[in-house]
This record gives C-alpha cells, structure tokens and sequence, in this order.
C-alpha cells in the first residue's frame, strides 16, 4: 500500500499505476461528486454502528465522525480538492479522511465495499430528488388552482383533432392538467416508498461476517427497513429508472401544455398573450413576441426520455451482482431531475402571469358548429329519436349552416324544420354555448 505508484486505495496487487485513459475512463467524480452530503451520511450511520456493535474502537469512531463533519463543511466551502486519479466521491472523501486523522480512516471501510456504499448514496439522493420534485409539482398544481378558480365562466372551445369539438371552459381545460400532474406527483411518492429501503451492509454481494446491525444503519439513514437480499441491493437500480420514468412522464405531460401555450399565444388563435418576462423577440423581426420558454420544455422531453433509454440500455442483461457499468447510472438522473425542476418552474412562471383574452375563446368556442352535439341531444330528448338518426338529421341541419355562412343559433326555426318538421322552437334553449355548458351536470 505505500507504492505510490499504484492507485492507494485498491493498488496493493498492483505493480503499475492505471494509464492515463484507464483513469480517466475510470473516474466519476466529475459526476458523483453531486452525492457528497448523502456519502458522508452513509459513512458517519455506518461508523456510529461499527462501534455500537464492537467492530471498532469508540475513540477511532469519534475521529472518523469529527473528520466526516470537517469535510462535509470543506466541500460546502469549496475548500475541498477532488482528485480524478482517486475515482469517485467515496475514495475521495476516505483519502481525505485518512489526511485528516491518519489510520483510524482506515477502519471505516470494515463490513462495507464500495458497491453498498454507493447503492446507499444513490438512494438517499434519489429519495430527497423525489421529495422536492414532489413540491415542485405542488407548486405547479398551485398555480392551475387559481387559474381554476378565476376561469369557471371562461367559455372556449374543447377540441379533438385539434378541430373544435364542443364548449369547455378554461377552468375545465387547465384542472385537467392538475390531474395528470397529481398523478405525476402520486408516482413520484410511491418511486420513494418503494425506493426507502436500505442497501448498506450487503457490502460487496454477500453480505459480511461481521456482527453488524442493518437495522441500525438503515435507521439512521430514514430508510425504512434494509433490503434483505445483498446481492440484489448492490446490484439494482430500477429505482433510477423508475423515477426517471416519472420524471419523463412528468416532462411529457408539460410538453403538451406547452404545446398548447405555443397554439394559444399565436396570433391565429389569440387565446393568451404570454407575460414580456416569459417570452423573447426576434433579432430581425420586431414585430416578434417568442413563446422560447414552452417550446423549450416542449424539446427537453428528449433529454428526458433518451436518460430513461440509455439508463435502461446501461441495465439490460447486466449479470448479478454490481458492474462498472452501474456507474453509468448517476449521469442521466442528475440531468433529468435539474431538467424537469427547471421546466417546472418555467411552466409555473409562463401560467401565473399569462393575460388571457376571454373574448377571444368565447369567440373560437361559438365557431366551428360547437353546439351540435346539444341539436343530436335534444332530438333524442324530446322527440324520443335514436342517437344514430338524430347524429344524421344534425349533420343536415350543420350544413344548412354550412351554406349560410352562419352560426348554428343564427338558423331560423324553419331552416331546422326544412331537415325535420318535428323540431320546435325549444330546441334553440340548447344551441348557446353557455347553455350547452350548463347542460353539463354529472360530475
Ligand atoms: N464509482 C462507483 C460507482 O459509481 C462506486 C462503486 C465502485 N465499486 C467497484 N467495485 N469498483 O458505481
């Protein structure tokens, strides 16, 4: 171990230190640098057990708990120097630690390797990321309340194919969105739930054969209990793809109410005119008033969904138990979960300070024949017509309206007749599109 020239943590059969390449092929520190509050946990609830249980001396534990707390203050302070030729974060911080009080470092590692460590890091970085995406959406859901409640009048027009369909309000429209975000939020818990149990212990695959106690660390760590087959904690990772999968079904959901800002904000729909603070202009058009912000959540779906395909590329036919390989895991996490809170917070901004012009939707909704749905219903209701025919004596009645170049309620009781002599004047108590709205009672 004092042959400096190979790597000081793993080199003792080592004769050469790695090639320049190998250590940079080798080294994640760049990247899981992000997991050192959660390493320094880990270490500070496994060294406390090491000496509950007897495994080692309480002096030597003190040293390593006092030398974990000057480092974690370190790294705060930027006063940290990672190195890449000492890997990752783990080795960093033990070498680190052994600087600071000498040998008694060493004794950290006993009853634990490397692939239980960062199973443990990663999880408890996962499961704080799935908290604070949980109140990021929250807030998000905030947001669509007040919007909910300030437009339950606001008459526009639903639409399929992106065709006109038939009378919404924008109170409907927006709480629909609250509810593909509360199912987002709903994943995101049962990703943690179902993530909260703890890895550390299963030390490299099997386990160890020092007395310690699982259930201490696990404890200490806020997991709920340890997972019970080491070769499966060391070795699994599907609680990164799933709250990847979450993540991207999040960002899915919001690209189509990006979708959606983008149509609205045109000129041709003038539904909504974007806030100054959440647009930009164009530097040769200066009539331009550019909705970047929801076409850029728009296009980060594709960062979110290729991290959930190259982590599930990294995974598939990995044999048991840990491989290198599973240091590809962190990456795609890290970027997925800055990426969504970001396009969390851009949506937020983008809705809260939108100026919608009511008279724009309401004039969209009277268009495009919304109402003739209520015509079909209404023949069936009072004149006791099967749907089928009453769809067909309404497609007549729409292109009478067709040929007059008018809206449905601007047809006269005999161009209604023309198609059917049974229709009476009551039938026009249905053709508004608030009426249509207010027909609407079932929850
Ligand atoms: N940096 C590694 C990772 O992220 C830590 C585990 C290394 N374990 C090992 N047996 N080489 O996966």
């Amino acid at each position: 171990m004092s042959d400096k020239k190979s790597n000081q943590m793993w080199g003792g059969r080592f004769d050469a230190k790695p090639s320049d390449i190998m250590t940079q092929i080798n080294a994640s520190i760049d990247i899981d640098k992000r997991l050192y509050k959660q390493d320094i946990a880990g270490s500070k609830a496994h060294a406390a057990m090491l000496v509950t249980q007897d495994i080692i001396p309480a002096t030597d534990g003190e040293k390593i708990q006092n030398g974990l707390d000057q480092i974690l203050v370190e790294i705060k302070n930027n006063g940290f120097e990672f190195s890449t030729a000492l890997e990752d974060i783990h080795m960093n911080i033990e070498s680190r630690l052994k600087d600071i009080i000498g040998d008694a470092a060493g004794k950290l590692h006993t009853a634990r390797s490397r692939n239980d460590q960062v199973a443990t890091d990663f999880k408890l970085w996962v499961r704080e990321a799935c908290d604070a995406l949980t109140s990021k959406i929250e807030s998000v859901q905030e947001t669509i309340e007040k919007l909910v409640t300030a437009h339950k009048t606001t008459i526009m027009p639903g639409f399929t194919h992106l065709q006109v369909a038939q009378p919404v309000t924008l109170a409907m429209h927006l709480d629909s969105y609250w509810h593909m975000l509360n199912r987002d939020k709903t994943r995101t818990e049962h990703c943690r739930w179902r993530l909260n149990k703890s890895p550390l212990g299963a030390a490299a695959l099997s386990g160890t054969g020092f007395p310690i106690d699982k259930k201490q660390t696990a404890d200490a760590l806020g997991f709920d209990r340890p997972m019970t087959n080491t070769m499966d904690a060391v070795s699994s990772r599907d609680f990164a793809t799933e709250f990847l999968f979450v993540i991207a079904q999040c960002g899915l959901n919001l690209s189509r109410l990006a979708e959606e800002i983008i149509l609205w904000s045109t000129p041709q729909f003038g539904f909504i005119t974007l806030s100054d603070e959440w647009s930009t202009g164009s530097s040769i058009m200066p009539q331009k008033k550019n909705p970047d912000a929801a076409e850029l959540v728009r296009a980060k779906t594709g960062r979110l969904n290729g991290n959930l395909i190259q982590l599930m590329t990294v995974l598939k036919a990995l044999p048991l138990t840990y491989n290198k390989d599973l240091q590809e895991d962190k990456a795609a996490v890290f970027e997925s979960f800055d990426t969504i809170m970001l396009c969390l917070e851009a949506t937020k901004g983008m809705i809260d300070t939108m100026t919608v012009h009511k008279d724009k939707m309401l004039e969209a909704a009277q268009s495009g024949y919304s109402t003739a749905t209520e015509i079909a219903d209404w023949l069936v209701r009072e004149l006791g017509l099967p749907f089928r025919e009453a769809h067909h004596i309404t497609g007549a009645i729409v292109k009478i309206a067709e040929e007059k170049s008018c809206r449905l309620d601007e047809l006269t009781l005999s161009d209604m007749q023309s198609v059917d002599k049974r229709i009476t004047d009551n039938i026009f108590n249905v053709l508004s599109v608030e009426n249509a709205l207010k027909l609407r009672k079932a929850i």
